[in-house]
């Protein structure tokens, strides 16, 4: 009844919604701050298709950026709730992995404290397009 893709760009939706019956409803994709893959989003909210950010936390690999340790400490939440409020307040939907419950619940307890437009854009210009994964276009998908 409902159709997901993952890592399609905007020329992937493009092409498919060349050819498909079914719109997708949901584009699995690797967005956090570093890779704020702004054209994607609005693309996707445009067409009501709902993105999802896999490695969301960027598995961790810049917790102390400077920005979100104050924004942390400002709101006495972790780096991780930061980054993942921002996702909420965009409209993304978050899948991040954890192995430990702390961590797990603390993950999902974002919803007592809001960030401003202001810091939203902070956060959104730590862009720098650093991957964790390989790029879309780069997939060796029959390797
Ligand atoms: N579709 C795709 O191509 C694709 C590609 C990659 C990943 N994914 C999916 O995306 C999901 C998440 O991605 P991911 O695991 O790569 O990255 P992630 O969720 O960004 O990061 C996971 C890492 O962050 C740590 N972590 C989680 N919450 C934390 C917190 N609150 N504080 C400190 N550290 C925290 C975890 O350690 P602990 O476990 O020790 O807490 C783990 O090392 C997975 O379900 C994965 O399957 C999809």
């Amino acid at each position: 009844k409902a159709i997901g893709v993952c890592n399609f760009m905007e020329h992937h939706l493009e092409e498919l919604m060349n050819e498909a019956q079914v719109k997708p409803v949901v584009d699995q994709v690797e967005f956090h701050p570093r890779l704020y893959q702004e054209n994607l989003l609005r693309y996707c909210q445009d067409r009501d298709i709902l993105l999802e950010a896999w490695s969301p936390l960027a598995r961790g690999n810049y917790f102390d950026e400077p920005v979100l340790q104050e924004l942390a400490a400002h709101y006495e939440k972790t780096a991780a709730q930061i980054i993942l409020r921002w996702h909420w307040q965009l409209g993304i939907i978050i899948i991040p992995k954890s192995s430990n419950k702390d961590r797990q619940e603390q993950n999902a307890d974002l919803f007592d404290f809001s960030l401003t437009n202001e810091e939203m854009e902070k956060i959104s210009a730590l862009q720098t397009g650093e991957r964790i994964g390989k790029h879309p276009d780069e997939f060796d998908y029959f390797g």
